[in-house]
């Protein structure tokens, strides 16, 4: 193994840390690959056959397999076929003897990332299997983005309480006029997924979807970013570039936290809203063909009656209004809401689904989410990276949800416009928690008979 002794001028980036399987029938070989790449600052895992090495990677997350052609029993490529099945990421470097060179290249043609002969040169195996680990995480790296970006554009509404139902329903019989829809609701409630459905369900869903977060662009750029500008039209305009409005053409403008304009863009808004025409700085009057969806956490009216945002925009915006109920209004939905989190950042994360013991929902039903869905989905996410159990316990949850007394709300809140029959029944359910399941007091604190509870829930 002459040629394997080390050389000191090879200097590798040292990376995040790196898998390498290293498959070989000759032991001798195998100890000196795991020491040159252990060198490497590599995690090195060495298989004396193919079937080592596939139960290796089974257990492992390999980033690069080495493995040796010619072996007996399976041989390197059919190795290869398996390991790619196995996990189609990994990336495959073959060691050749001389003369099997054509099968190394049929190899290449099956996956193989690249091939090296025997006899081995440390520098030539060690950059070799530094490119594999490289693309491979490139390659991972790819996948997860286009995961996300599926995430982010592909979501569902996922829920089934008569709150929320009732909302989707506003916000489908809106969609396909053009009529300005503006939408409200504490922070993490699902506004921009609102926005994004309403658009999908409105003729302009194949036109763009073009969010614009006021609150995030400063007020000095928001106008040119909004309208856009011309050539020149201010120092630093060495071009001249659209904006979100010319951007969302054919589509849909969603302008996010919108209580957060200041007055001069308010007045700007306004027009297009009026006349359906803006000008972008420094530029002509050009027609807008945008429809608006805008939304806020704060309380418009009243922001309007501070005097802080203006009542002629909050009335051209107010066409429609859809309110977001908040998570603790619509307890119903969390199971639902856990479970579809569930799927999602247990494959995000490479893991079976998480179990919820029955006591553990409970809690999380109890809670009162003060950041609505988005807590939930953080809580979720942040369980499927961290528990090392395959049952989530009420150990794994933030301090403040696994602390938190179930003793339930007592008040309640309810959007103006609920049917009075589901204000009965939530009553009457929130009373029976607070009662725990006591329905002759329920029935006294409620001043009505316990037969009339019974009929009420239907349990008659
Ligand atoms: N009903 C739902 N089903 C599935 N996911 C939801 C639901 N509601 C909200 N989410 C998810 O929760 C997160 C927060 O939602 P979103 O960004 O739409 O809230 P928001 O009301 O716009 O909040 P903010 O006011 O803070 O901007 C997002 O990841 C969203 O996909
Ligand atoms: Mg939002």
């Amino acid at each position: 193994m002459d040629n394997l002794t080390e050389s000191q001028d090879v200097v590798m980036p040292a990376g995040e840390e790196i898998t390498v399987l290293v498959v070989d029938d000759e032991l001798s070989n195998l100890a000196s690959l795991q020491k040159i790449f252990q060198k490497e600052g590599m995690r090195v895992l060495v298989a004396e056959g193919a079937k080592q090495a596939l139960e290796l990677a089974r257990r492992h997350r390999v980033q690069v397999v080495l493995t040796d052609l010619m072996m007996p029993g399976t041989n390197g490529v059919e190795l290869l076929r398996a390991i790619k099945e196995l996990s189609p990421d990994s990336e495959v470097v073959l060691m050749t003897a001389y003369g099997t060179v054509e099968t190394a290249v049929h190899a290449m043609r099956e996956g193989a990332y690249d091939f090296v002969e025997k006899p081995l040169k440390r520098i030539s195996i060690v950059k070799s299997v530094r490119k594999a680990a490289e693309k491979q995480s490139l390659v991972a790296e790819n996948r997860s983005l286009r995961q996300e970006l599926q995430l982010l554009t592909n979501r569902e509404i996922v829920g089934q309480s008569p709150a929320l139902r009732r909302v989707l329903d506003i916000a489908t019989q809106a969609a396909p006029s053009s009529a300005t829809v503006l939408l409200l609701g504490e922070s993490g409630t699902g506004k921009e997924l609102l926005a994004r459905y309403t658009h999908s369900k409105s003729g302009r869903s194949g036109g763009p979807f073009i969010a614009v977060n006021c609150s995030a662009i400063p007020e000095s750029i928001l106008e040119a970013e909004l309208f856009g500008h011309e050539k020149g039209s201010f120092t630093g305009a060495v071009t001249r570039r659209d904006g979100r409005f010319a951007k969302a053409k054919g589509g849909t403008l969603f302008l996010d936290e919108i209580g957060e304009l200041s007055p001069a863009v308010q007045v700007k808004i306004l027009r297009v809203l009026q006349e359906g025409e803006y000008e972008p700085v420094g530029g002509n009057t050009i027609k807008a063909d945008v429809r608006i969806i805008a939304a806020t956490n704060r309380d418009l009216s009243a922001e309007v009656e501070a005097g802080r945002f203006r009542e002629d925009l909050y009335y051209r915006l107010n066409v429609i209004a859809v309110t977001a109920p908040p998570l603790r209004a619509r307890r119903e939905d969390v199971p639902l809401l856990v479970d579809h989190f569930l799927g999602i950042y247990c494959k995000k994360n490479h893991r079976a689904r998480l179990e919820v013991p029955e006591e553990v929902m409970a809690k999380l039903c109890d809670y009162s989410w003060p950041g609505n869905v988005r807590e939930l989905e953080n809580v979720i996410e942040r369980s499927a990276v961290l528990c090392r159990t395959a049952t989530l316990r009420i150990e794994d949850l933030p301090d403040s949800i696994a602390r938190a007394t179930s003793t339930p709300p007592s008040t309640l809140e309810f959007a103006l416009g609920t049917p009075l029959e589901e204000v009965e029944h939530r009553l009457i359910r929130e009373t029976l928690r607070h009662t725990q399941g006591d329905k002759s007091l329920a029935a006294q604190l409620l001043g009505i008979s316990t037969r009339t509870i019974y009929r009420k829930l239907g349990e008659e």
